[in-house]
């Protein structure tokens, strides 16, 4: 390819489709987040490779909770299993994880491990990964309007004082906007991800579950971005 490709700054990714993978396999959906989770890894590590700065990845939102028992302790079974067990991985790579969402109604474990490996890799320098765990951006919205209304109450902020920067730094994590975000398993729907942070963002929606997203596909969204005429909102082409 001769094009010089030019790697976004922030990309998101709404991870879905590994129940369905597994459906049309006869396998249970467990089956399905584990090949998804194998998937996510090598797709962490190839964007690590790819020099991309700041990856968000959907990967249970607050709605999310609403799912059989069974399928959300499986989950969270395995937030912790996989946390454990790759935290080496992350650091030899320098990456830097950070979590978006609430805390309430996330099990002790499983917030035990986040807090262990956010701090653990707060000063490393390559990729961020942004995991949006309990995560609806509503939520967000209302919790960054909560603060904010705090900070104007007890008087140490005025209204006329209240810019986007004032939104930006209470939203949950410091990140810059999201260039394009990837839906997995030809869904057409934001779900509730990063809506502030994806003003601008070009989308790409694959018709691909999840657990079949392979690098040249995460490749290949990246080509299409930069085929993209991005104006945020100008009229230069
Ligand atoms: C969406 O597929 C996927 C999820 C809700 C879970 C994502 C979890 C992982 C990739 C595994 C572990 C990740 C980490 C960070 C350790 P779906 O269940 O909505 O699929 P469907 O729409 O086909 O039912």
């Amino acid at each position: 390819m001769n094009e010089k490709i030019t790697i976004p700054n922030h990309i998101g990714i709404i991870v879905d489709g590994n129940g369905r993978w597994a459906e049309q396999r006869g396998l249970s959906r467990s089956a399905g987040h584990r090949a998804g989770f194998t998937r996510l890894k090598n797709i962490c590590l190839y964007a690590e490779r790819l020099g991309l700065k700041y990856l968000s990845l959907y990967v249970f939102s607050t709605e999310n909770f609403k799912r059989k028992k069974v399928e959300v302790d499986f989950l969270m079974n395995l937030f912790v299993e996989v946390f454990k067990k790759e935290f080496q991985e992350l650091m030899d790579h320098h990456v830097k994880v950070v979590f978006s969402g609430r805390r309430e109604p996330l099990p002790y474990n499983v917030l035990k491990v986040m807090d262990e490996i956010s701090e653990k890799t707060k000063n490393n320098t390559s990729t961020v990964l942004n995991f949006c765990l309990n995560y609806g951006s509503q939520a967000e919205i209302l919790d960054m309007t909560r603060n904010i209304a705090k900070q104007v109450l007890d008087g140490s902020l005025s209204i006329d004082d209240i810019t986007l920067d004032t939104i930006h730094n209470n939203l949950y994590q410091d990140l810059p906007p999201l260039d394009l975000v990837i839906r997995t398993s030809g869904e057409l729907r934001l779900s509730n991800f990063m809506l502030y942070q994806a003003s601008y963002a070009e989308f790409y929606f694959p018709n691909i579950y999840f657990p079949d997203f392979m690098e040249n596909d995460f490749w290949d969204a990246i080509v299409e971005f930069n085929r993209r005429n991005r104006r945020f909102g100008g009229n230069q082409s």
